[in-house]
């Protein structure tokens, strides 16, 4: 890897084509890559350290919750509160918003986040990882934000990503205009510019769902599968089928090389599993400045007006070509 620019620099030199930037969102950024630093750390040592396992809690989805997920959300949580670059903040890990310590000033972002996505693969050594999406603040002022600011639409997100703690720890952020990659280098404790400009394909040749749920599915969707592994069928081969339950990792790997990742709703649950404002959203922000598509099956998931913090949505997302294809078969 060339050591050439670290994601601080790659942040700053676009904030300053920026006339009216202020700097607060380079600054939240090097506190949200630290608080990834920290927890890349402690995932790294996961087995040493004693933190694995279950607290015994349960989340506000009803899961269970893995000691590593509090870790993250608190670390993630602390690092960006002293920033004072947001004025609140929302976390898969915790029911109502996030305010901020009356200690800290309030600033002009709204962060939301998944701390650790995939949390399952912990105890078996796989990849897992945090989705961000960062808002500008819609009430007025200095003061603390509120419920309103975090449910905003992500066609009107400022910056999204994820970092992904699999063999090496990757950052991967768009402020919308490209998609850019970044290889922590363990020796040195930076993120470096490894993937510039990243693409995702047209089309790709894998499809990645948690067919188990095949039951539990609509008719259409059955026979979306049924097509898309068919060798043959509208003269394309059979697809590859890789579902790794993280879906950072999942998305990560489609992105890369294309295909679809799909979470659909089904006959237990209407609106998939995966939430919408640090899970969906902030990784179709991502997919699209990259050139690909995603979709609820109704609706653009970008265009979808949130209505509740933590509300779900089937989710369709990777290569153009793939996700219209199955957005046209099972919803056509
Ligand atoms: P989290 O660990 O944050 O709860 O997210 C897990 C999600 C997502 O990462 C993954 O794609 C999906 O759950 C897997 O769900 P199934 O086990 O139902 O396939
Ligand atoms: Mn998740
Ligand atoms: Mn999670």
């Amino acid at each position: 890897m060339a050591h050439g620019i670290t994601l601080e620099h790659h942040i700053l030199r676009r904030q300053r084509a920026v006339p009216e930037a202020t700097g607060e969102l380079t600054r939240l950024f090097h506190q949200l890559s630290l608080a990834s630093k920290i927890i890349a750390s402690k995932v790294g040592k996961a087995g040493l350290a004693n933190v694995l396992g279950l607290t015994g809690d349960v989340n506000v989805q009803g899961e269970e919750v893995q000691k590593l997920d509090i870790f993250a959300n608190n670390t993630i949580v602390s690092c960006v509160e002293a920033s004072g670059t947001v004025c609140v903040m929302g976390s898969e890990e915790v029911e109502e918003p996030i305010a901020i310590s009356p200690h800290h000033p309030k600033g002009k972002y709204v962060l939301q986040f998944d701390p650790l996505d995939g949390s399952g693969n912990i105890d078996i050594n796989a990849s897992i990882g945090t989705i961000f999406s960062i808002h500008q603040r819609k009430t007025e002022g200095t003061g603390p934000g509120n419920l309103g600011d975090c449910l905003q639409p992500g066609r009107d997100l400022v910056a999204a990503g994820y970092i992904i703690y699999g063999s090496s720890n990757m950052l991967v952020y768009s402020t919308g205009d490209g998609v850019h990659g970044f290889t922590l280098d363990p020796a040195i404790g930076e993120f470096f510019l490894s993937h510039e400009n990243i693409v995702i394909p047209e089309r790709g040749d894998t499809y990645s769902i948690n067919e188990g749920n095949y039951h539990r599915w609509s008719e259409p969707t059955q026979r979306w599968v049924d097509w898309i592994k068919r060798p043959g069928a509208d003269d394309k081969k059979a697809y590859r089928l890789r579902y790794i339950g993280a879906m950072v990792a999942d998305f990560h790997r489609t992105l890369l090389t294309g295909g679809i990742f799909v979470y659909p709703g089904d006959s237990k649950n209407t609106n998939g599993k995966l939430r919408l404002l640090y899970e969906a959203s902030p990784l179709s922000f991502v997919v699209e400045a990259a050139g690909g598509r995603a979709s609820s099956g109704e609706e653009r998931i970008l265009d979808i007006e949130p209505t509740a913090l933590h509300q779900r949505t089937p989710l369709f997302i990777g290569s153009k070509g793939d996700v219209d294809d199955a957005v046209a078969k099972i919803f056509g």
